[in-house]
């Protein structure tokens, strides 16, 4: 069920926190069980108050419902526009409305036309540049572009007398967290936030670290980090600048992404002889198949495809094709993992092999280097098992 929270981050700030189990895909891509949060920020100073990014606009309602439980809406005065993607602007025409055209919207100069066009209102307008200091509430705050954290237009901002980083898109979360604050150990909010990473920023890993970078020349004192997803950051500041840090650099470890389709089971005997070779390797293996009794979230094999160092391909032929979903997978693959790999390709065929050409032809556009692919016609023979153990040692390096 939706459920609106309301908390008090510190004397000056609330959250208004919907968690949303409703939605399924979220970007109509990533299956989301676990649910995610949208977090939206109220700030209340000397000179009234300002809200900071707010929720989707299915859940306009219940947003005025809940900003109006902590300030009273005549008070409002600006809204700071952080993220223009419709998970945060969504609420924003229902609100304006609400507030009968008093409150200024300020964010990066992009932010002015992208509403007009998002919602196809006119509002007061007010860009804040790289870099300057300006009043929030009353209150002093920097603004920070940090463009591709997702969307060309975001940024952050931090206000000064709470040391509060309000961070956009970044150090987000899936997951509905239990508390508002990361209370748990990390490891309870780490394989939500790694999954958000991989498939909502994943792709623009070089400006993360590059952003990130900016941060750090601010030198700024940050106790909380106020994402728009998931948990607010005050007990693991340190550990998701880290691990933002490693992720941004695109390395990868001693894992190997398991990625096949199987009609009848062909594929998979294949498969399975060379996850048996990577466990005995010492390899973390991550297997996704996609058969006639199961099929892997899409969100899972993007996170386990970022810091793999080797992909084992399976795929079978499909009407002279390669089975698309495996193409379409890879394709995405390349787009939001982009790293260095090796891959072995093993496929079975009816009548005439065709994924070694396709598949070679689909990752010279990539990172991924295909060492070997093994193909066989129908189930694989003793013959063809010990090709693929042969060729697992090679993609390995230790054959
Ligand atoms: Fe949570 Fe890029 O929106």
């Amino acid at each position: 069920m939706v459920r609106v929270r309301i908390e008090r981050v510190s004397k000056r700030i609330y959250l208004l926190r919907l968690d949303d189990d409703r939605t399924r895909y979220f970007e109509a891509l990533w299956e989301i069980p676990e649910g995610v949060t949208y977090n939206s920020y109220v700030v209340v100073g000397d000179e009234g108050a300002a809200v900071l990014d707010m929720w989707k606009g299915e859940f306009s309602d219940m947003y005025v419902e809940a900003l109006s439980k902590v300030v009273d809406l005549r008070d409002v005065s600006q809204v700071v526009v952080h993220h223009m993607e419709p998970d945060h602007s969504g609420a924003l025409p229902r609100l304006l409305k609400e507030l009968g055209g008093r409150a200024v919207v300020r964010g990066h100069l992009m932010v002015g036309d992208m509403v007009r066009e998002f919602y196809g209102i006119e509002v007061r307008f007010k860009p804040l540049r790289d870099g300057e200091r300006y009043r929030v509430a009353g209150l002093e705050a920097l603004f920070i572009y940090t463009p591709w954290l997702h969307w060309p237009e975001t940024s952050m901002s931090y206000l000064f007398e709470d040391r509060v980083l309000f961070s956009g898109d970044a150090f987000g979360m899936f997951s509905i967290p239990r508390a508002v604050f990361d209370e748990e150990g990390f490891e309870v909010y780490e394989a939500h936030a790694r999954k958000y990473f991989a498939d909502v920023v994943g792709h623009y890993r070089s400006f993360v670290s590059r952003n990130l970078d900016k941060l750090d020349k601010q030198g700024l004192k940050v106790d909380i980090i106020a994402p728009l997803h998931g948990v607010l950051w005050r007990r693991h500041v340190g550990r998701i600048l880290r691990l933002y840090r490693e992720l941004s650099s695109g390395s990868t470890k001693r894992k190997a992404l398991v990625l096949y389709a199987s009609m009848y089971g062909d594929v998979e005997k294949g498969v399975r002889v060379a996850v048996e070779v990577l466990r005995r390797e010492g390899f973390e293996v991550a297997v996704h198949g996609f058969t006639d009794r199961s099929w892997p979230r899409i969100g899972d094999v993007i996170g386990d495809a970022a810091d793999s160092s080797i992909i084992i391909i399976g795929a079978p032929v499909y009407e002279n094709k390669v089975f698309s979903l495996i193409t379409w997978l890879l394709e995405l693959i390349m787009h939001k993992a982009d790293a260095e790999q090796r891959a072995l390709l093993i496929s079975s065929y009816g009548w005439g092999g065709v994924a070694r050409r396709v598949i070679s032809e689909l990752l010279k556009r990539s990172k991924i280097e295909l060492v070997e692919a093994v193909e066989y016609r129908g189930s694989p023979s003793p013959s063809d098992e010990e090709r693929i153990r042969l060729a697992v040692k090679k993609v390995i390096g230790a054959g």
